[in-house]
């Protein structure tokens, strides 16, 4: 009966077209069609492995679901007002071409396992994907910390602490700083899939099955590393959701970060960074306008990525063992988080990529002489001068030179504890190359500092490459 939900057994009257409308996830679900027709293969398999289906049948039910993919892929698969999910969609036009054998197909399971397994085998893909694109938009901010160098050479620009100049450090090393950043977004999704990849195929409405399913059969044959422990938590279990929506809205968190350097760095104001046209917009209204449109939707989309993981965690804090309806909306901010994280790193990617630096505005900026306050302070120190001290000796030079217009090199040259030695720190250029930290900003360090970047990432590459390797569903 098309015309009725597949649970419509013990029920006299139809359902309403309120419940129908406000209960339905056919609409957002369908993303899951492929996932749901390979969980279907497996378990069919599964059926026939532990003969509780014959051969025969299986290979009916299975045809029959090849079909059904091939309608989803050709865009003719065609829906029925009572598809309440992908998952009864699915299941009726299978019955629908293989019969008898076909209604077979649910035996021993439940929707509560199967779109726990097709949500799990989705996400290993897609978040696969992230990562991918994560690691590429690492891969474009080594390349430019290549481009402008680790070296003494290097360019630099003035490093901020409270959106205050403070020091110089190198552009590279600026780049880097992002880059390092989102190998451990890509780290921590490669830690999120690992510990998601666990099938929940077996566990049945709650407490698995009288039949003799054999659950690490279906595990393996879906490429899972194990199957679940305990039916009830494999049913109910959405913390690879919240996980998953936590590792996106971290991402979303450095995107926007990086959103708002960018705004600022094309401001009239700052002038570090010039957009290529193909990656800016214009204003419909002011002619001369060139805006960053990539950095501040970047910078914008954070709040839904954060709400998209608020919003689950909400949900899933009331829910009572097993599987509740409830459930059914870790589906759309998990779709949305996926999906806008996807739309942001390929735009970010290719703007930065892209974009042209002002070098000498920057370095600049970064050659005033207060940039190299902390220079001199340490200079003292190295003459033997304990920190606070010196500290405070360059302080009231600082003070002196702002107060009464003289620049600092000269109160430095006619200053007893310092002098002409001091006073060549303050020349451009001179500042960024003393820092020699392990970590630090300057070509001693940076020289270590390239390396370490490229061996991660290629170290990173390797280990995402070992996952499934992504076709985006969406
Ligand atoms: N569409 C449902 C979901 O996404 C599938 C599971 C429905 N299970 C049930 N017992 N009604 O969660």
């Amino acid at each position: 009966m098309a015309d009725q939900p597949l649970w419509h057994g013990r029920f006299e009257a139809s359902p309403a077209e309120a419940l129908m409308m406000f209960t339905e996830s056919l609409s957002f679900d369908q993303k899951l069609w492929r996932d749901d027709i390979i969980g279907s293969i497996a378990h069919v398999k599964g059926l026939a492995h532990a003969q509780i289906i014959s051969e025969a049948e299986s290979d009916k039910v299975i045809s029959a679901l090849n079909t059904v993919a091939q309608e989803f892929n050709d865009g003719k698969f065609v829906f029925v007002a009572s598809d309440e999910d992908i998952h009864t969609a699915i299941e009726r036009r299978v019955t629908q071409l293989a019969g008898d054998a076909g209604a077979k197909l649910h035996t021993g399971r439940s929707r509560n396992d199967q779109v726990a397994t097709a949500l799990r085998l989705w996400c290993k893909r897609e978040l696969t994907n992230i990562a991918q694109l994560t690691l590429a938009l690492c891969d474009v901010f080594n390349k430019r910390a290549q481009e402008f160098g680790w070296g003494s050479d290097g360019v630099y620009l003035p490093g901020y602490t409270h959106m205050q100049r403070a020091q110089p450090v190198l552009l590279a090393h600026h780049f880097a700083a992002h880059a390092w950043a989102m190998l451990r977004d890509v780290d921590r999704l490669t830690q999120t899939i690992e510990r998601l990849d666990v099938s929940p195929l077996g566990a049945g409405a709650l407490a698995g099955s009288s039949l003799p399913l054999d659950a690490d059969f279906v595990a393996t044959e879906l490429g899972f590393a194990r199957r679940f422990n305990n039916s009830l938590d494999a049913v109910s279990d959405r913390d690879f959701v919240a996980e998953a929506l936590f590792d996106l809205a971290l991402i979303g968190v450095h995107l926007s970060r990086l959103g708002e350097e960018w705004v600022l760095w094309t401001t009239q104001e700052f002038s570090f960074a010039v957009l290529d046209d193909a990656y800016s917009t214009g204003s419909s209204m002011l002619p001369q306008k060139k805006n960053a449109d990539i950095a501040e939707l970047a910078r914008g989309k954070s709040g839904r990525l954060i709400g998209n993981l608020t919003g689950l965690l909400a949900t899933l804090k009331g829910m009572p063992l097993a599987y509740n309806r409830d459930l059914q909306e870790d589906k759309e901010p998990l779709f949305d988080s996926v999906n806008q994280v996807a739309l942001a790193l390929r735009a970010l990617a290719g703007m930065i990529s892209t974009a042209k630096f002002n070098t000498s505005t920057m370095q600049s900026a970064a050659d005033s002489e207060l940039l190299g306050a902390t220079d001199l302070a340490e200079w003292l120190v190295a003459q033997g001068m304990p920190f606070r001290e010196a500290h405070a000796h360059v302080g009231a030079l600082v003070s002196k030179s702002i107060r009464d217009s003289v620049p600092l090199s000269q109160l430095v040259t006619d200053d007893k504890k310092l002098g002409d030695k001091a006073a060549e720190l303050l020349k451009p250029g001179v500042g960024v190359k003393r820092r020699t930290t392990k970590g630090g900003s300057g070509p001693v360090p940076g020289a270590t500092q390239a390396i370490e970047l490229s061996a991660a990432l290629t170290v990173m590459h390797a280990r995402v490459a070992t996952f499934n390797a992504p076709q985006t569903n969406s």
